[in-house]
């Protein structure tokens, strides 16, 4: 049932993008109070008092509906509203709607977050006419469903990581926003950090060489204790693989966006601990509590992932992905080595790169660190002067700046579907070589 805040707030915007003949994303100027340096910029007025007594004029608004409230949901609502506040876009996101099961929370969430209304049911949701993009941020089993329905209404769509639970599943959900013509995004965020995109443009600009090398893992410990319940995540019908589609996902997709294609792979998978109480806290993963008593179910998925990958390039990869890394919370972090230098880069210390070049001195050769926060690196102008550092929430404001200028101009910016596909190939990949213990090429 529509939140009652959803019908109320929005009916003045939907009457003006009626009123347009517009679906999808809104061509007509609409009125609205801003405040801060974007409102400026867009109205061409100088800052400060006089904003606060105009109006200004925005060309145009997405309205997102977002499915899942919870980690991602939070991460993205987050997202969507700041990211006006600091860049300039060519579209704005209007948070139309959020969407969960249960309406006491969902509604509670949508007040807390900032959202104009709720749904308490998805396919509800992607058939509202007002809503122009999707963000899937649910457990992995409902990807494909609620994007390929969104996509057969016209709705633009971001998805959470990995796609899908298989590469047939992200296979039809490409054909599906494809076939549709609508803009689509995959949830790669840790691309958005500015150290990742200028290790990037070091890269493609030739700097380091020669690709030889990348290693990367994806280290945290939040499931060793074997008392912690059996969550979604653990659960093969609902996360269709464990660390692997959770982590390896992430550092597939880094490798792929610094060093390029995956040619080939051969690794293992591996669970640890086999059997967990139930889950008594009903979703989520963190701070999940085991049911009363002593019922336990079985983990159908991997805890740890190893693999060793060529690349079409020529470079070598070597990767790693656990859950039981212990003292490891969030050890997302790679080092490549090129024929003219070395990047290293670690998101629990996210703002700086680690250089090396070996063209520097003999004598002064060794890592420096670059703190990636001067105008030089990429996004980091929108924010602080330098040294300001940023934090794991500008990643996915990163990711959302792209995205709403992609559906102003009509494209999938990267990552897209295409990107989650490729993504898919090499974690199947993987998954077959653990079954059968050979080399597998990844499919392109
Ligand atoms: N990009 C990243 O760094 C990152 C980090 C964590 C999770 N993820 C991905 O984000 C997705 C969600 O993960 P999360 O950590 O937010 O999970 P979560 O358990 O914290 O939240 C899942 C949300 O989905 C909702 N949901 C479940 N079934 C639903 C249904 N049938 N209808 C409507 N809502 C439903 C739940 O109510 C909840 O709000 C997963 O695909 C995960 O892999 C990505």
């Amino acid at each position: 049932m529509p939140g009652a805040v959803a019908s109320r707030v929005s009916s003045r915007f939907r009457r003006a993008r009626f009123a347009a003949g517009a679906r999808g994303t809104s061509p007509l100027l609409l009125q609205r109070h801003l405040c801060g340096r974007n409102a400026a910029a867009a109205a061409g007025n100088p800052p400060a008092k006089s904003l606060q007594r105009g109006v200004v004029r925005v060309a145009k608004q997405v309205r997102v509906g977002m499915v899942g409230y919870k980690f991602m949901g939070k991460a993205h609502s987050h997202a969507y509203y700041d990211v006006a506040r600091f860049f300039d876009l060519r579209a704005e996101p209007v948070m139309a709607a959020i969407c969960g099961r249960d309406e006491s929370g969902v509604r509670v969430a949508a007040a807390k977050m900032g959202w104009q209304g709720y749904e308490t049911d998805w396919r509800q949701l992607v058939a509202r006419p007002d809503i122009d993009l999707v963000d899937v941020s649910t457990p992995n089993n409902l990807h494909a469903e609620i994007a390929i329905a969104a996509a057969e209404h016209g709705k633009h769509v971001l998805c959470e990581k990995p796609l899908a639970m298989t590469l047939e599943q992200a296979r039809r959900m490409q054909a599906a926003v494809e076939r549709a013509g609508v803009v689509h995004m995959i949830c790669h965020n840790y691309r958005f950090a500015p150290a990742v995109q200028y290790a990037r443009q070091m890269i493609a600009a030739g700097e380091l060489g020669e690709i030889y090398h990348i290693r990367a893992q994806y280290l945290q410990d939040w499931i060793m204790d074997p008392e912690f319940p059996l969550v979604w995540r653990l659960q093969k019908d609902v996360a269709g693989s464990g660390t692997h589609g959770d982590l390896s996902a992430h550092i597939i997709d880094l490798a792929r966006f610094l060093v390029g294609e995956f040619d080939s792979v051969t690794g293992a998978l591996h669970t640890f601990i086999k059997e967990r109480p139930l889950d008594g806290s009903g979703e989520g993963a963190w701070g999940a509590r085991g049911a009363a008593g002593r019922q336990t179910g079985t983990v159908t998925v991997d805890d740890a992932a190893m693999f060793l990958a060529r690349f079409r390039g020529g470079a070598l990869g070597v990767f790693e992905a656990s859950r039981f890394a212990g003292g490891n919370r969030n050890g997302n972090r790679f080092e490549i080595n090129g024929s003219k230098g070395s990047v290293r880069w670690d998101l629990e210390n996210m703002n700086n790169l680690q250089l090396y070049l070996h063209a520097d001195r003999a004598g002064q050769q060794g890592f420096r660190t670059i703190n990636c926060t001067e105008g030089a690196h990429p996004y980091a102008d929108h924010w602080w002067p330098a040294a300001h550092i940023i934090g794991y929430e500008h990643t996915f404001v990163h990711l959302v700046s792209e995205l709403m200028n992609g559906i102003a101009d009509g494209r999938s910016p990267q990552p897209n579907f295409v990107d989650g596909v490729r993504n898919q190939a090499v974690l199947e990949a993987v998954s077959t070589s653990s079954e059968t213990g050979v080399w597998v090429n990844v499919q392109a």
